[in-house]
Parts: C-alpha cells; sequence; structure tokens
C-alpha cells in the first residue's frame, strides 16, 4: 500500500491561506443543513430502536428501493432490491468486489488515469493494473480491445474492466454513447465484466443524464453508486448493484469487513429522499458546480501558458491539465505550494509511474474568486517553471511559445491524441517495487 497523492496534501491545503485546488471535496454547505441537522434528530428521537441499533448485512430494505429510484434517472429500470448491497461510501463497494474478484496477480483493466481511490485497491489486493488510454470521448474502444488481445497472448487473467463513464475523475470527460454501445460489444466478445463505477452521473451541466452501461447488460455491468456527490459524503452510504450470485458473495465479504452498514446513516439517506425535494438539491449542486467550472475555464483561457492544455468538463468536479514541454507536476508542487495554491499532480492517477505531465485541478470547493486567485497563481508558477526549464535547456521559451500551439482559448483534449500512452504491465512491476 501506498499513501495517496490526495492524502498526502490534506494538511497543506487545509490551510487558509492556501487556494486549494486539490481535494475533490463536495460543497455540502449548499445543503439546507439545519433541514437535515432536524431530520437526524427526529430519527433518533422517534426512531431509535431502529436506527441506532445494528442492521441487515445487506442495507435496509426501505433505502435500497429508493436506491433503484435513484438508478431509474439513468435509464436502469430492472434493478430489484434485492440486487443492491449498501455500503459505506462507493470505495468500500470498489474493495469488496476487487476482494470477490482479484487473486494477486490478476489483471484489471483501467482507463489511464484513473480514480486513485480504485488504485489504491487494486494495489492493496496485488492486482495488476494495465491502463487503457482515453481522449475526450472517454475510453478509447480500439485500445480496450489491443488491451484485451494483449493479455490473451500474455496469458493473463483479465478480472474487469473499471471505468468511471460519467465526468471522470480525475479527466473531466464523459463516454460518447457510440462509444457506450462499442464497449458493450467488445466486452460480449470477450467475456469482460465491466465494473463502472459512478459517483457524479446526476452531475451535469448541459444535458439529461447518460444512459448507464448497467441499463445496456444486467448481468455483464457490476454498477457502483454514491450519494456522497449528491446529497452528503459524510454519511458514508454507497451501494453496488450485482447479478444475485455475485451479490451474496458481496454480502458474506461486507459482513466480515463491517457486520452491517451504520444505521443512522442509511434511515437519514431514505428519509432524505422521501421527504425532502432531493432532485432540486441536485440542480442547485449543479448550478453551483457549473458556476465553478466556468470560473476555472475563463482563469485558464485567460491566464494559462501557450501549450498548456485541459480538458472541458460538463458535469462533475474536474478538470485535467497537461503542462506544455514536458514539466513535471510532482517536481512544481513544492512551489506551488510556496505560491499558496494546491493541485494534484497526475502520477498518482496512474498505477505505472506515468502522469508526470499532468495535474488535477477540483473545482467543487472553492468560491469563484478563490478559483480565480488559485489559477492566477498557478500560471505564474508555470511561467516561472518555463523560465526555469529554458535557462537551463537553451531553449528560447519565445520559440517554444510560438510552436507551443493552443494557450488561450485551447479546445477540448484533441479529438484522436490519447491523454496518455498505453502502459504496460512490466511498468507497473517498478512501480510496486
Ligand atoms: C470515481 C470515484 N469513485 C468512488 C469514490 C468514492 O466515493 P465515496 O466512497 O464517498 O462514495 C470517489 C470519490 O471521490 C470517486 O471520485
Amino acid at each position: 500500500m501506498k499513501t495517496s497523492e490526495i492524502r498526502a496534501l490534506f494538511s497543506v491545503v487545509s490551510r487558509p491561506e492556501v487556494v486549494s485546488l486539490a481535494g475533490g471535496m463536495p460543497a455540502v454547505t449548499a445543503l439546507p443543513l439545519d433541514v437535515v441537522g432536524s431530520m437526524i434528530g427526529d430519527l433518533v428521537s422517534g426512531m431509535g430502536a431502529q436506527t441506532l441499533q445494528y442492521g441487515s448485512g445487506q442495507g435496509d430494505p426501505r433505502l435500497r428501493e429508493r436506491i433503484c429510484d435513484v438508478m431509474a434517472l439513468e435509464g436502469i429500470t430492472d434493478a430489484s432490491p434485492s440486487e443492491v448491497v449498501v455500503t459505506v461510501g462507493s470505495q468500500q463497494a470498489l474493495d469488496l468486489v476487487t476482494r470477490v474478484f482479484c487473486d494477486p496477480g490478476d489483471v484489471v483493466l483501467a482507463e489511464g488515469p484513473s480514480y486513485v481511490g480504485a488504485l489504491g485497491v487494486f494495489q492493496a489486493s496485488e492486482a495488476r493494473v494495465r491502463h487503457v488510454p482515453m481522449d475526450g470521448d472517454g475510453l478509447i474502444p480500439e485500445a480496450l480491445e489491443q488491451a484485451l488481445q494483449d493479455c490473451r497472448a500474455n496469458g493473463d487473467r483479465v478480472k474487469f474492466l473499471y471505468t468511471v463513464p460519467n465526468f471522470h475523475n480525475p479527466a473531466g470527460v464523459t463516454l460518447s454513447e457510440p462509444r457506450r454501445e462499442a464497449i458493450m460489444a467488445i466486452a460480449e466478445r470477450y467475456d469482460l465484466l465491466i465494473v463502472e463505477d459512478n459517483p457524479y452521473g446526476l452531475l451535469g451541466f448541459d444535458h439529461e443524464p447518460m444512459r448507464a452501461l448497467r441499463a445496456r447488460d444486467s448481468q455483464r455491468v457490476i454498477y457502483l453508486g454514491s450519494f456522497s456527490k449528491t446529497f452528503s459524503p459524510g454519511l458514508r452510504v454507497g451501494w453496488v448493484l450485482a447479478p444475485l450470485a455475485v451479490r451474496e458473495k458481496l454480502v458474506l465479504a461486507t459482513e466480515a469487513q463491517v457486520l452491517c452498514p451504520p444505521s443512522l446513516t442509511q434511515y437519514a439517506v431514505a428519509r432524505y429522499l422521501d421527504t425532502q425535494p432531493w432532485r432540486e438539491q441536485i440542480k442547485l449542486f449543479t448550478e453551483l458546480y457549473r458556476e465553478r467550472r466556468d470560473a476555472t475555464l475563463e482563469s485558464l483561457d485567460a491566464l494559462m501558458p501557450a501549450g498548456t492544455t485541459w480538458t472541458r468538463p460538463d458535469g462533475g468536479f474536474y478538470v485535467w491539465l497537461k503542462l506544455p514541454h514536458g514539466l513535471d507536476a510532482k517536481l512544481m508542487q513544492p512551489r506551488a505550494v510556496n505560491a499558496l495554491v494546491a493541485y494534484v499532480p497526475g502520477i498518482g492517477f496512474y498505477a505505472d509511474g506515468s502522469g508526470r505531465e499532468y495535474m488535477r485541478l477540483s473545482y467543487c470547493y472553492p468560491e469563484p474568486d478563490q478559483i480565480r486567485e488559485g489559477v492566477r497563481r498557478l500560471a505564474r508558477v508555470i511561467e516561472a517553471e518555463l523560465d526555469l526549464h529554458s535557462t537551463f535547456d537553451g531553449v528560447d521559451t519565445g520559440a517554444f511559445r510560438a510552436i507551443g500551439g493552443t494557450g488561450r482559448g485551447t479546445p477540448q483534449v484533441p479529438d484522436v491524441e490519447p491523454l496518455v500512452g498505453p502502459a504496460t504491465s512490466d511498468r507497473f512491476e517498478e512501480d510496486r517495487a
């Protein structure tokens, strides 16, 4: 197990003078805190015998029913509460699925980059991660097929594809509709299981939620959901929807870990869904995040040195930025913190040590004015780094800028160029060492 890049940053970014574009913390103060407070108080005073007691390992039946209603918003209309297991956030769901399927040495295919918390789980299980490249439309189907063929040729046991199709963490991109179809067809051809991790699907700015992969195949897709981004991460309520045979094993695994998910927070989520205008609250969240996304993109467009590129998310929390001229985001980090701005270096989102020239910027938590100030500080740090680079490399910065291309008004990730090239499993081995 290794320290996550994000956890390592926590102590620094909590200093008030630092603008943190690092953590992916939802804007919970936009919730009606007094209403939520009295709702939880009522649950204890009125239903303490249940809410303060142990519960079922699979989770509260009423909540599991309501979870099925939530998933229907993304086209999953055939889910039964009996196929749902309530978990301590979707993080625990990831851990359970990995424990059930993976033995040491097994291969997990995952987008490159991938959610850092998933990589931590895979590494703890000694599964080997093989990254599959993405571009502005998400995971590239041809690259997935290539990876599967390579694994077959190597005799690798591929246990599943792990994917975050909507408003990807950290890349900010969304898997296009044609690619969803293409990936399902490949999964069918190669008998591949898919783990669809979808905490951001309802947080789109411009369009209705996209149809989940799980809505296309109930047997081949294990779906992970969470209330962390649509309600509250502090309650730690997530879930997994899986075919019954898998669900059975997941319940055994969760009972071994936690006996049962916390009763009080499950009741709180179920009561919230039953009595509060939760869909309006999600709309309010997305309006707030849209405003912060706009502040981020406008500032990046105005201030970033030429050659810097970034994704343009239409939902979720994250922008994925590529530094010019092979600058190293991890090496630059101390200078950024010195300049009172924080981000997460891209290297944390790869299992194989790649991604050094990338960083993740989160716009979910700071106010728009703080974001503008943070991007201004970051742009200065990158400028200074480029100057340093040109001094030591003998590269003429002016000439570099002229050929650097994009910069201001930079379009989305180029259509065909992967966010980063495919990784090889032997590089993963080096990283583990
Ligand atoms: C892609 C992804 N999956 C899972 C999680 C874990 O969320 P939680 O355990 O709070 O549900 C996160 C949190 O940021 C995430 O971004």
